[in-house]
């Protein structure tokens, strides 16, 4: 079935989640997210990533609520941050996430980062907010194998994504097939490599026979690869021209010579390294 703005992927929890969405990493908190927010839901965007860490929750949420779409129709991630693991901290940062954004409940709740040793009280405390419907699905970000064995020593439940660095660019095939093996969904940040490879002679061919952007290959590369999708812009016109993702396709060999620019080309750190 043809992909759309609205397109979804079924977790391993059974609900599932759009594989397109906007990031909000490094808008600046107030108007910049505001009008951002506001732009991408008029535009059909039905997927909002944040994150604690971000510090524009509130204006994430004063979008959404200004928006006066109904709250079902909108699938929020948002993240704990580093300085808030733990069990009891954690609980009370996804308070703090829920007033800012103005919710009742998130939809998916993310451990920004695996902090040595607060991995599993920070897992049992998602397991205690997903029981009480607070998060309706629960999951990880940077994690590597070893950071998800530990998971997986203690979880009744199973994080249902693994958020990573993905772009054609940086292929993470082992964080990647381990995913894969555990049915855990990956999102991938940055999958616009922050522009860094916008003059890639490959890249910029595939967008020329496409008669698209380079950016537009990119993020349709990650959708065709089953991987949801988070470009971030605070340009009225990107995010638009992001959107515009749904009325073309690449072909299988357009695929292999994207595939075969996987240089590990890392923009943050390497969760194989985290301690
Ligand atoms: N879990 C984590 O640890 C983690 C880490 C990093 C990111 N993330 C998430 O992933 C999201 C996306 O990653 P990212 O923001 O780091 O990088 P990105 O989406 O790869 O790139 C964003 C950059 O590309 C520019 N841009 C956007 N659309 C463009 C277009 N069509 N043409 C040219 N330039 C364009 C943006 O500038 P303008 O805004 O000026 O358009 C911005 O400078 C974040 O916002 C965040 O939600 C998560």
């Amino acid at each position: 079935m043809a992909l759309t703005i609205e397109s979804r992927t079924k977790l391993n929890d059974g609900i599932s989640m759009p594989i397109f969405g906007i990031g909000v990493w490094r808008m600046e908190p107030g108007r910049q997210t505001r009008e951002a927010v506001s732009t991408a839901l008029e535009l059909g965007y039905i997927h909002i990533d944040a994150a604690s860490m971000y510090k524009n929750e509130e204006d994430v949420g004063d979008a959404v609520k200004q928006s006066g779409l109904h709250r079902e129709k909108i699938f929020i991630t948002t993240k704990v941050y580093s300085q808030e693991v733990g069990y009891d901290s954690t609980l009370e940062a996804c308070e703090r996430s829920l007033q800012k954004l103005k919710l009742s409940y998130i939809d998916l709740y993310l451990i920004h980062k695996p902090v040595k040793g607060f991995r599993q009280n920070t897992w049992k405390a998602l397991e205690k907010l997903k029981h009480e419907g607070i998060c309706r699905s629960i999951g990880v970000s940077n994690f590597s194998p070893r950071h998800l064995q530990e998971i997986f020593e203690i979880c009744e439940f199973s994080p249902v994504v693994n958020q990573i660095e993905m772009n054609p660019f940086l292929a993470q095939k082992t964080i990647a097939d381990y995913c894969r093996e555990k049915n855990i969904h990956i999102t991938g940040f940055c999958p616009l490599a922050r522009t860094e490879k916008s003059t890639d002679p490959t890249l910029v061919d595939i967008a020329d026979e496409c008669g698209k952007s380079w950016a537009q290959v990119m993020i349709r590369w990650g959708l065709q690869k089953q991987i949801t999708t988070i470009p971030k812009s605070v340009n009225a016109q990107r995010i638009r021209e992001n959107s515009e993702v749904f009325n073309f396709e690449l072909n299988e060999d357009q695929m292999a010579r994207l595939d075969g620019l996987d240089q590990g080309f890392r923009l943050r750190p390497d969760p194989i390294e985290l301690p």
